[in-house]
C-alpha cells in the first residue's frame, strides 16, 4: 500500500540491514518502532530542556514541567478523558493495571466477592486480578471463548453477576488480534454496580479510542507499543474514583504535608506519581500523538487491514499452518496473525525466519492460559503495523514456506 511506503522514510531502525538484510519487522504487538519525530523530540528534550519537574524554581525545570504536563492535557485530549487529572503517568501498561489492582482491588474487594476477567488477558491483565482474589478471598472468573475465538455471550450475561466488584478486559487479544467490544461489557458490569477496567495495549495505537464513550472506569495502556519510548505508560481513570484511592507507590511529589509520623497526599494526579517522572518519556509520547493523528486512524486501520486480507488467504494455502483467531464471524480482526507450523516448535520457527530478515514474536505472548486453553504450548504471532507493507507480508510467508524443509520436513 502506497501509505505505508509513505511512513517508512520516517523510520530510520526500518532502513538498515541486520546481517546484510533488510528487517521486516512484524512484531508491533510487542513494541514498535520509532519514527525520527519522536526520537528528535526525546533527544530534543535531553539535550535542551532536561531538569527535574515539578521542583525547580528555575527555567529549566519550569520547562521540563510544562513539557510533562502538556503530555498530560494531550494525552487527555487524545483519548478523551473529561480532565487531565484524569491520566496518570506510569511506566507501562503492567503499572497502570498494577496500580488499579493494589490501589482499588486491595481496597474494595471482600472474601466472597467475584472478579471477572477473559481468557483472553495478557498476563498483565491476569496476574494482578489473581493477586487480588487470592489476597481477598475473593473469586477469580473468566469469560470464554466462542468457536469463532470471540468472547462467550454466554458468559458474559451469567458470569458477570450482582457479587461482581471489577471486570477486566483487553479491547483487542495480544495473541488472537480480535476486537472485543468493550463498550457492551463496560454496560454490563456497570449494570450490577462492578467497575470496568480495560487493558488497551493492542488498541490504543491502531484504532481511535475514547474513554467517555467506552465509558470505563480505569483504561491503560504503554506508550512503546505507540511510537513512543520505553518507560512511559498512562493509566485513565475517572476523577471521583481515582480521587477516593488510596496512593500506590509513597514517596517525594505525591504528598501535601509529611510530619514525623503522618502525611497528607496531593491532588490528582500527583498523588499517583511518587518520584521523578519520565519526562523524557512524556516528550516521546506528546510526539508519537502528534504523528498518530496527523496520520489518522482510518489510514492506520486501513494499512493493517489490506496486511491482513492479503497474507491470510495465502496462509490458508499452507496445508501445515494452523491459526488462531482467524476465523471470526464479525468484522473485528486486527493486524494480529497467531499461528503455527505442523511439527516445529515456535522457537525453531521464529528462529528461521529470523535468518531471512523476518522478525515475529514466538512463546506463549504473556498469554499461558490462553494458549492452554487453545490447547497449546506457544505459538508464532505476527503483529503489523503502519509502516508494514505487502512486501513484508511476501517475504514472510516466503521465509515461512522454507520453515519445515529447513527442518528436513516435507511440505
Ligand atoms: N505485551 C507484549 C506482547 O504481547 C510484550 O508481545
Amino acid at each position: 500500500m502506497a501509505d505505508a511506503q509513505e511512513f517508512l522514510k520516517d523510520f530510520p531502525l526500518l532502513k538498515m540491514k541486520m546481517n546484510g538484510k533488510q528487517i521486516a519487522y512484524l512484531d508491533n504487538g510487542a513494541t514498535t518502532q520509532k519514527p525520527e519525530q519522536i526520537i528528535q523530540a526525546i533527544c530534543g528534550y535531553y539535550g535542551g530542556c532536561n531538569a527535574n519537574p515539578h521542583r525547580g524554581a528555575y527555567a529549566l525545570s519550569v520547562k521540563a514541567t510544562e513539557i510533562y504536563e502538556n503530555a498530560r492535557v494531550r494525552t487527555a485530549k487524545f483519548i478523551n478523558a473529561a480532565r487531565p487529572e484524569e491520566i496518570i503517568f506510569t511506566k507501562n501498561a503492567t503499572e497502570a493495571l498494577n496500580l488499579v489492582a493494589y490501589s482499588y482491588g486491595l481496597s474494595n474487594v471482600k472474601a466472597g466477592d467475584e472478579i471477572v476477567i477473559t481468557i483472553t488477558e495478557h498476563h498483565s491483565n491476569l496476574v494482578p486480578w489473581q493477586f487480588v482474589a487470592k489476597t481477598t478471598g475473593a473469586t477469580l472468573k473468566y469469560i470464554y471463548l466462542e468457536k469463532d475465538g470471540n468472547l462467550s455471550e454466554e458468559d458474559i450475561e451469567t458470569k458477570i453477576t450482582e457479587k461482581t466488584k471489577i471486570v477486566a478486559v483487553t479491547q483487542v487479544s495480544n495473541v488472537l488480534g480480535l476486537k472485543n467490544d468493550v463498550k457492551k461489557i463496560v454496560k454490563k458490569a456497570h449494570s450490577v454496580g462492578a467497575v470496568a477496567v480495560v487493558d488497551g495495549s493492542q488498541s490504543v495505537a491502531h484504532m481511535k479510542v475514547d474513554v467517555r464513550d467506552i465509558d470505563c472506569d480505569f483504561f491503560a495502556f504503554s506508550g512503546h507499543k505507540m511510537l513512543s519510548p520505553m518507560g512511559i505508560g498512562v493509566l485513565y481513570g475517572k476523577y471521583d474514583i481515582l480521587d477516593a484511592m488510596p496512593p500506590f507507590l509513597r514517596g517525594g511529589d505525591m504528598i501535601e504535608y509529611v510530619e514525623e509520623q503522618d502525611t497528607t497526599y496531593a491532588e490528582l494526579p500527583a498523588k499517583f506519581e511518587a518520584g521523578t517522572q519520565n519526562v523524557g518519556g512524556a516528550a516521546g509520547l506528546t510526539a508519537a500523538i502528534d504523528y498518530l493523528e496527523t496520520i489518522t486512524f482510518d489510514r492506520i486501520e486501513a494499512i493493517e487491514k489490506d496486511l491482513v486480507d492479503y497474507a491470510l488467504p495465502q496462509l490458508r494455502e499452507l496445508p501445515y499452518i494452523e491459526l488462531y483467531g482467524c476465523d471470526t464471524t464479525r468484522d473485528n480482526k486486527t493486524g494480529i496473525i497467531a499461528f503455527n507450523v505442523k511439527d516445529v516448535h515456535p522457537h525453531d520457527v521464529a528462529s528461521i525466519l529470523d535468518s531471512y530478515g523476518v522478525a515475529i514474536r514466538a512463546g506463549h505472548h504473556c498469554a499461558q492460559p490462553l494458549h492452554r486453553y487453545l490447547g497449546q504450548n506457544a505459538s508464532c504471532r505476527a503483529s503489523f503495523y503502519l509502516y508494514n507493507t505487502r512486501e513484508d507480508i511476501d517475504r514472510w510467508i516466503d521465509a515461512l514456506k522454507k520453515v519445515r524443509g529447513v527442518l528436513g520436513y516435507g511440505a
